[in-house]
């Protein structure tokens, strides 16, 4: 069995791609929505956290664990590591490699939650992949509570996030890196903003492909999917057809579940 989690909906955007990819293997995503958003959260919280994630998913069997959070992975996926040696375990980062690739204009933005912006792991990807070019760190706040609160295309967003934009796309950034699962559910909006002058970056195909070499015997199973929540279950249900994820939905064999960690 495989788990993926994150604070709460944004990583359901990796599940999907995860699903596509591994069309037999049970899953079990758990959204931490008692302490959703983590991005203002502090660096030990988060740690807290994802230790008791991640030994709450070994419990229930997985044998794989997706971190589908930029932040968590930032704060704490090497900590996860060294706590469960026998468990592989695969993290999400903002996807500055291949902007870096895709970049004409050798100018790259990548957007994230404040604690990811000021997270070390992100610091050293940009040294290992993009010192000649110039990367804009772009904070976005409030963005990932929006998604769960489920005002995806409001137009008052639009306007937020085109002021937000603007200043380094007119300095001719071309490459957007969704650093936030969250953000993939705003990424309508945000095509209508950049197009023609920029594209996104995500990586959620990329964390699938990696997932399909690791998965092992987690690759097969039943095509079960399990929701958890650590708080409200029936709203992270209630969001998949709005979220455009309603094949999620008929992979159910039972409600989400409330979680008490
Ligand atoms: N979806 C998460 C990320 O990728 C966290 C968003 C949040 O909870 O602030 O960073």
């Amino acid at each position: 069995m495989i788990g993926v989690f994150d604070s709460g909906l944004g990583g359901l955007s990796v599940l999907a791609a995860i699903v596509e990819a591994l069309p037999q293997a049970d899953l079990v995503y758990l959204a931490d929505t008692a302490h959703v958003p983590y991005g203002d959260k502090d660096d030990a919280f988060i740690q807290r956290r994802v230790l008791s994630i991640g030994q709450y998913l070994v419990n229930q069997g997985c044998t794989l664990i997706v971190v589908a959070c930029n932040t968590a992975t930032a704060a704490a996926v090497e900590m996860l590591r060294e706590t469960l040696p026998s468990i592989a375990v695969i993290g999400v980062e903002p996807g500055v490699k291949p902007a870096v690739s895709a970049s004409i204009n050798s100018h790259i933005v990548v957007l994230t939650t404040a604690s990811t912006a000021r997270s070390d792991r992100l610091a050293d990807l940009i040294r290992k992949h993009a010192q000649s070019i110039q990367v804009d760190i772009l904070p976005c706040p409030g963005w990932a509570s929006r998604v769960e609160t489920l005002h995806l295309d409001d137009p008052d967003f639009a306007d937020v996030a085109r002021r937000h934009l603007a200043p380094t796309l007119a300095a001719g950034a071309d490459q957007i890196v969704l650093g936030c699962t969250h953000y993939a559910f705003l990424a309508p909006v945000l095509e209508s903003i950049v197009a023609g002058r920029a594209v996104l970056v995500d990586v959620a195909e990329a964390v699938a492909r990696q997932c399909v070499r690791l998965a092992g015997v987690s690759a097969s199973g039943q095509c079960r999917l399990t929701l958890m929540a650590t708080a409200r279950p029936e709203r992270l249900q209630a969001a998949l057809p709005v979220l455009g994820l309603t094949q999620l939905s008929l992979r159910m064999i039972r409600p989400a579940q409330l979680l008490t960690i």
